[in-house]
């Protein structure tokens, strides 16, 4: 392996395990930090993504970076709400950690211990797939994103939430930023006592890429774009595309 092959993969142990540890906090953490304001979020993402599939029955719809297994139950619930019918929620995440939280809160749904990059399923056996707040945390961003092409059905959709870095920020997206940057951390710090893995979180958002980046490597990946905005002072960014080649 190259001497970047190695530090990279050093530097996915190290995240995975950051959240093998405060998978037991992970959400009392994320409750007090987004005072809920990210379930508005996840809802749009649903809907909007229902709306471009434009189908009633769904095969399989897979949530990468599943974490604790919140998005999943999204898809789920908003589904019912509009009567469209789902094959199978799959989570994939490499976190024992995490996915075991999951497991515990949503035991209907399928789950894989797997990168991003690796994920353990048929090429186009899928007909959405998500990950929501995951993309940051993975290394080998290219590679995941054409790996995601791979899994999803022609005209799949990608959905992407993300805390997307911000180059010229307006007077709110500095508050926001001094809000992310130095008040988060010591909450999340304080909950799971474990302060230096939400010191990383506002470092992997300086370190990440901006949202039109963010546009072209997916089509570089083989994506078309549909739709992208931000919402609540630019905290939360929303990408949906759909696979076209
Ligand atoms: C901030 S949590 C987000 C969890 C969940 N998606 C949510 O919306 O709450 C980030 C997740 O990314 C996972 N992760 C880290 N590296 C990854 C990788 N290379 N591939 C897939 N998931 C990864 C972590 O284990 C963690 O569960």
């Amino acid at each position: 392996m190259s001497s970047t092959g190695k530090k990279n993969t050093q530097k996915q142990e190290k995240i995975v395990s950051m959240f093998d540890n405060i998978a037991p906090t992970y959400d009392t953490a994320n409750r007090v930090m987004s005072m809920g304001v990210d379930k508005s979020w996840r809802r749009k993402a649903c809907d909007l993504a229902y709306g471009y599939s434009a189908k009633d029955t769904i095969d399989r719809i897979v949530d990468v970076a599943c974490g604790t297994g919140d998005m999943m139950d999204f898809w789920k619930n908003r589904a019912e709400k509009q009567g469209i019918a789902i094959g199978e929620i799959v989570g994939v995440d490499p976190s024992n950690g995490m996915v075991n939280v999951a497991r515990k809160k949503y035991p209907k749904f399928n789950y894989h211990i797997a990168k991003a990059t690796e994920i353990p399923l048929e090429d186009a056996s899928a007909d959405i797939l998500s990950i929501t707040y995951g993309i940051r945390n993975v290394v080998e961003r290219e590679a995941a994103l054409k790996e995601f092409n791979r899994v999803l059905k022609k005209d799949g959709l990608v959905v992407i939430l993300e805390f997307m870095k911000n180059e010229n920020p307006s007077t709110l997206g500095k508050i926001r930023d001094f809000y992310m940057n130095k008040i988060l951390p010591k909450i999340g710090g304080f909950i799971s006592k474990n302060l230096e893995a939400y010191e990383y979180l506002p470092n992997s958002i300086g370190d990440f890429s901006t949202v039109a980046n963010m546009q072209n490597e997916l089509e570089d990946a083989g994506f078309e774009m549909l739709y992208t905005k931000s919402f609540s002072m630019d905290i939360s960014t929303l990408l949906i595309a759909r696979k076209k080649r």
